[in-house]
């Protein structure tokens, strides 16, 4: 039997994590977290396929292939989370064909600017993990399992 898919999906301005903002976001690169991700999903019994985009359009379309491919996902939308609703629908799209999506975040929005306060995600997500810096994609995995 082959190991269960994930997509572990990172969205605008997280290419730059270890430079950027460092006291809010810490000094982990994103390539840190893949890292991470990859280990961890293996000891779970996961296979882990990590992406990171710009762009609103590919993270859609990267949604819409988890629901193709039957992956479940672990998405970081980063600020596409707080005013995208075409994000917030594709996501919809995989969580109503039966797959889970964990909403995750480095930082713990609830605690900063009142624009972050919101997230169009969460309502149609699995579950949301926020706060806890590279371990929230960690979490994020065990949540799966
Ligand atoms: C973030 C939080 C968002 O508000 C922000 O726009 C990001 C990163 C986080 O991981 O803490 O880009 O999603």
């Amino acid at each position: 039997m082959t190991a269960p898919l994930v997509y572990v999906l990172s969205g605008p301005n997280l290419n730059r994590l270890g430079t950027r903002e460092p006291e809010i976001y810490g000094s982990d690169t994103l390539d840190d977290i893949h890292r991470a991700v990859v280990t961890e999903a293996r000891a779970l019994g996961l296979v882990a396929d990590c992406r990171q985009t710009n762009h609103e359009g590919e993270l859609v379309d990267w949604l819409h292939e988890a629901v193709d491919v039957g992956a479940d996902v672990v998405l970081n939308p980063g600020a596409l989370t707080h005013y995208s609703y075409a994000v917030r629908d594709a996501c919809a799209i995989v969580t109503t064909s039966g797959r889970s999506l964990v909403e995750v975040h480095l930082s713990n929005p609830a605690t900063r600017e009142e624009f972050r306060h919101t997230s169009v995600v969460a309502g149609v997500a699995t579950g949301t993990i926020a706060g806890f810096g590279l371990q929230s994609y960690l979490l994020a995995l065990r949540a799966l399992v």
